[in-house]
């Protein structure tokens, strides 16, 4: 019996005590067989630390830049749908866990909890990172609205997903036929549309939702389209290669974020942490490169940053602490892997971020 859980695995086995079985597997959930989003996890395990000693570790500092503002940690909050499913404080409870910790979040377009809100709720708590997530509909009046309004919320980046032209087919949503329950909604659109997570028959509703609302026709060259709507800068999330990068980069991205979505989409996809090498050779000198997917650790991050990402992001996991215990959950799991990380630069000979460099880590053959 877990009292007080000691790392991010003893939420997520505690999690589904806390929540429905639908929002479990909504939660939890890769596409098809699962297999990249098992070798997310197991990635990470293929790559071999190498410490330095006697480096004085006597003062430690996390903090870095991002889009060249200081950030205290390396760690954002992944854009992750739905979030009062876990908690009904939902993506609130979030930013201000984020906030306390000094990790960045990013808002996904489908939260339950209105940009404003949660705006708001951020900048109270002081946060330093707050980025919204676009996924463009069809409707692009809906998607200017929504580019505008997190502009005037202070917002300080849009994350442009780039890899759901449809909804990966995660067969456990299939089976539940997932819908929002009724008094969720979505928050940033209630407003501007009557669009639903509704109820479909023998499908998840999401997957509909995404192949009716979704634009499955967007090319590089919305990315410029996106740019020219704000002054904001555009991240683009869901790239796996080194020539997406470039391209990225060339229409207009200020970062990139080596992502397969946590393997809810294409499976079989290259796990995020085997993919980061090649597109920071490719653009990492141009802009910030994140990266996404099976970090549960302290050291997983160590050994992203090694292999030159400027940032984690984490998704998962804060769900499972905000099931379990609400806001505190979310903070905790926050704080175990900020204090992983610093007791893991400390044994590796790291007393700041700069120092973490790619000789840190070599992948094993
Ligand atoms: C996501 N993800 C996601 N990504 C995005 O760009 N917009 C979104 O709305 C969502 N929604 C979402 C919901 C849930 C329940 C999960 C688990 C994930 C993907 C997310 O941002 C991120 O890429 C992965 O979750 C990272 O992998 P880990 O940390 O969950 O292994
Ligand atoms: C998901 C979407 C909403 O992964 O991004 O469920």
């Amino acid at each position: 019996m877990i009292t007080r859980p000691l790392n991010l695995f003893e939420y997520e086995s505690l999690a589904p005590k806390h929540l429905s079985q639908m929002a479990l597997d909504y939660f939890a959930s890769g596409a098809w067989d699962e297999v990249t989003l098992a070798d997310n996890r197991a990635a990470f395990n293929r790559y071999k630390l190498h410490p330095r000693v006697l480096v004085d570790v006597s003062q430690r500092e996390l903090g870095t830049t991002l889009l060249g503002q200081p950030i205290p940690t390396p760690i954002l909050v992944a854009p992750m749908a739905f979030q009062c499913l876990a908690n009904s404080e939902g993506e609130l409870a979030t930013a201000r866990a984020a906030a306390d910790v000094g990790a960045g979040m990013v808002l996904s377009t489908l939260s339950t909890k209105s940009l404003e809100d949660v705006a708001i709720a951020s900048n109270l708590a002081n946060q330093s990172c707050l980025w919204f997530q676009l996924y463009i509909h069809r409707d692009r009046g809906l998607t200017r609205a929504l580019v505008e309004r997190a502009e005037a919320a202070g917002f300080q980046a849009l994350c442009l997903t780039v890899d759901a032209p449809l909804l990966g087919r995660r067969e456990r949503d299939q089976r539940r036929e997932f819908a929002l329950p009724s008094g969720m909604e979505l928050a940033n659109l209630v407003t501007l549309s009557d669009l639903k997570i509704a109820h479909a028959s023998g499908e998840s509703g999401l997957f509909a939702y995404v192949a009716q609302q979704f634009d499955p026709s967007l090319t590089w060259q919305d990315v410029e389209w996106l740019q020219s709507l704000t002054h904001l800068p555009v991240v683009v999330k869901g790239i796996l290669r080194g020539d997406d990068a470039v391209r990225a980069v060339e229409y207009g991205a200020k970062a990139v974020i080596v992502s397969n979505h946590g393997g809810r989409q294409l499976d079989g996809a290259i796990a995020s942490i085997d993919a980061l090498s090649d597109i920071v050779t490719s653009v990492g000198d141009q802009v910030d490169v994140l990266m996404d997917g099976g970090v549960r650790r302290g050291t997983d991050i160590l050994k992203a940053l090694a292999l030159g990402a400027k940032a984690v992001l984490v998704g998962r996991p804060v769900l499972w602490g905000l099931a379990v215990i609400g806001e505190q959950g979310a903070r905790h799991v926050l704080d175990l892997l900020k204090n992983e990380l610093d007791v893991a630069m400390a044994l590796s000979g790291c007393p700041s971020i700069p120092a973490i460099d790619a000789s840190l880590v070599k992948p094993i053959n």
